[in-house]
């Protein structure tokens, strides 16, 4: 843990402004603050009995024996207690809500779709169904590749009520991307769409498959939906003929609208026999989601159903302050974990309205977002920091223009937001009034662990506040003390939680080295971040101690793009740092040598210039745009500075990309000419 010095890090370390709970707001929040020190305090006292309690709100098939079963790093939670996720998210409701919008969608070209509850339900019955008929199974694993539209939910949900493992694969990722998770996760089948939109363009996602698929002897078929009938309802029960039988990347591809269709046709009781809740076990892994990590790998985070499920619903219900009457909007794409715990799983498990977006927030203007907000009377905004520093770049002129009136709680996630993105999120989008609630979790918490409760908390800008009930937070020196008050540290969770993750697909190993070896003596669970707590105990989170990136919200490991960069026929080595960028938080900063020949052939400033377009295409082509850096940004060295044992000097070249030239001691270079010539580059 040498190298992990959050030294590095800055952050506004000197705010001082404070805002207290709207009075309005507080009087009528879900979490009131009279009592709230006591609840903490009990929670403290026995994390045990505050999520048992938390647990009691999902409806069981049979209840547990036992809640935590511990022995680090391995937790089971909610031991013996059997239950479905599916039924918690929809069938519980229909008693009540039946007829209460689920869903509210809007794609990208402006079709609008209002699912009930009935609705929804009657499509993931339909799904799963299908899913059985095609032969599978509880425990197989099923791959979601979709644009944000309904069905993509249906898909979730439909793998979860058979007890299927899904693994959604955002669909900015490429078809090597796609293929690596699908093998890695061992998917029988692949859920997808012909394409999607963005921007205004159709993104297509059917090369992909094929490509992918063709690849992966493991898939038996392809489930595809014609992206033309998303939302559509009716579409399901037509009885136009089924589409002629395809193939994508050599396996069967069947028509989504003509599989339900056929299912739909059965005798009601047959339906609803095929398309029944499976009764699983608490600890039955609900999904496998791919995050980055400090290797090229990226792990598969496995969780599983009863203490997800309860750390989903009780955030949700908590921080978000949800009422029956709420639209719920979460921006974020089913492929993070943001859009498993907050788009589906936690809202739909209480109940709410859920409102989607399929497209580019500023399409075709910048008042989108806004538009959509004023005409669905959208009252809770869950969404990034970088979105609202791209927003904020637009100006005022398109959230003045529209009424934002209905919205009552703004949220953030994902990355450390500014104090000057907070305050303008707050003044030009809350109009003053809507407590902001900043959230820090990561994709392995599974649920939020630091946030303010808006009726209960004061906040600072840039600051989650404080952890939540039932989280035994801290940041700690690297022997696992904790820091003095004011202090930088590591943020380590010192108790098992219910919805933390219970290993890295196929990898237990790594699972325990990666979270749960820094702090081994103590049985500490490492977040990778860096943390400061200041003198009334919030903790504001400095940003990631490893090799991982934050760019625009999203993790990437910079071993990921260097393995990608490498594979480039003219590349001889690569290394990625990140640079401090206003809009998207962290930009990708490579450092290329290139091969002898490649390098004498392309000496000339055009033929650089050329090979960096390429060098970028090329790092998309193998992970996804997400991970393509600014050609800028990408910069050519005759060799990079190692240390005396050859490895890479990254907080050299993270300084160098930051400044442009490095300070202190560098006597430990293997060749100080490289340095040399790294740094010049920015004088220029
Ligand atoms: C990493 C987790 C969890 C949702 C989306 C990202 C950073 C997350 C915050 C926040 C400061 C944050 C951390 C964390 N992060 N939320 N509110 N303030 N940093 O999930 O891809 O698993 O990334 O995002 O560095 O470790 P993820």
């Amino acid at each position: 843990m040498e190298q992990k010095t959050p030294g590095h890090l800055s952050v506004q370390l000197t705010e001082t402004r404070r805002f207290e709970p709207p009075r309005e707001f507080a009087a009528r929040a879900v979490v009131p603050a009279a009592g709230y020190e006591e609840i903490l305090e009990k929670a403290q006292a026995d994390p045990e009995a505050y999520w048992a309690e938390a647990a009691r709100e999902l409806d069981w098939l049979e209840p547990w024996t036992k809640v935590l079963q511990w022995k680090v790093p391995h937790a089971e939670w909610f031991v013996g207690g059997k239950l479905n996720a599916s039924v918690n998210c929809v069938d519980r409701h229909l008693a009540v809500n039946a007829h209460k919008n689920a869903i509210v969608w809007e794609g990208e070209p402006g079709e609008v779709a209002h699912w009930s509850y009935a609705d929804l339900h009657r499509q993931i019955e339909g799904l799963t169904a299908v899913l059985r008929q095609r032969g599978l199974k509880p425990g197989d694993r099923v791959a979601i590749y979709m644009p944000l539209v309904p069905e993509s939910v249906v898909a979730m949900l439909a793998c979860a009520r058979g007890g299927f493992v899904h693994t959604v694969v955002f669909g900015g990722f490429s078809a090597e991307s796609l293929k690596d998770r699908i093998q890695d996760a061992g998917a029988r089948l692949v859920i997808t769409a012909d394409y999607g939109y963005r921007k205004g363009a159709r993104l297509g996602l059917q090369a992909q498959v094929e490509a992918a698929v063709a690849a992966c002897p493991g898939v038996e078929g392809v489930l595809k939906l014609a992206r033309e009938r998303a939302g559509q309802l009716e579409a399901t029960f037509s009885k136009s003929p089924a589409p002629a039988a395809a193939t994508w990347g050599g396996r069967p591809a069947w028509d989504w609208h003509a599989e339900l269709g056929v299912i739909n046709a059965l005798p009601p009781a047959e339906r609803a026999r095929l398309g029944q809740p499976e009764r699983l076990d608490s600890e039955h892994p609900l999904f496998i989601l791919y995050t980055s990590g400090t290797t090229g790998k990226p792990k598969g985070i496995l969780h599983t159903t009863g203490g997800y499920l309860t750390g989903a619903l009780r955030t949700t219900r908590t921080v978000f302050d949800l009422r029956p009457q709420d639209l719920y909007w979460c921006t974020a794409d089913i492929g993070w974990i943001t859009g498993h715990t907050y788009l589906v799983y936690g809202p739909l498990a209480a109940g709410a309205s859920i409102f989607m977006y399929e497209g580019t927030p500023t399409h075709p203007a910048p008042d989108r977002i806004w538009d959509m907000v004023e005409r669905h009377q959208i009252s809770i905004l869950y969404t990034a920091p970088t979105l609202i520093r791209a927003l904020m770049r637009v100006g005022t002129d398109a959230p003045r223009s529209k009424n934002l009136r209905s919205l009552r709680l703004l949220g953030t996630v994902g990355e450390p937001i500014n104090p000057e993105a907070w305050m303008w999120y707050r003044h030009e989008i809350g109009g003053d009034r809507c407590p902001i609630v900043d959230t820090y979790w990561q994709t392995e918490t599974g649920a939020i662990v630091i946030s303010p409760l808006p009726g209960v908390t004061a906040t600072k800008p840039g600051s989650a506040t404080r952890p939540l009930p039932g989280y035994d937070v801290e940041v700690v020196d690297k022997q696992g003390e904790p820091v003095p008050l004011g202090a930088g540290g590591y943020l380590v969770i010192r108790k098992p939680w219910p919805s933390m993750a219970r290993t890295i697909h196929g990898d237990p190993e790594r699972y325990a080295q990666a979270y749960w070896s820094d702090f081994k003596a103590k049985g500490y669970y490492f977040t990778g971040d860096g943390a400061r707590k200041d003198e009334d105990g919030y903790i504001w989170c400095l940003g990631r101690v490893d090799d991982v990136l934050n760019v625009s919200g999203h993790r990437l490991g910079t071993m990921e793009i260097e393995s990608a960069l490498v594979s480039h026929p003219k590349v001889a080595e690569a290394a990625v740092v990140g640079r401090p960028d206003d809009l998207r938080g962290q930009a990708i900063v490579a450092f290329v040598t290139l091969k002898a020949d490649a390098a004498r052939a392309a000496s000339d400033p055009a033929s650089l210039e050329a090979l960096k377009k390429d060098l970028a295409a090329h790092v998309s082509r193998e992970i996804g745009a997400l991970a393509r850096p600014d050609t800028d940004d990408i910069r050519f060295a005759d060799s990079l500075p190692k240390t005396r044992s050859g490895k890479i000097m990254r907080r050299l070249l993270r300084e160098l990309a930051t400044h442009g030239k490095v300070s202190g001691d560098t006597t430990t270079l293997e060749d100080l000419s490289v340095l040399a010539a790294l740094g010049s580059k920015d004088d220029e």
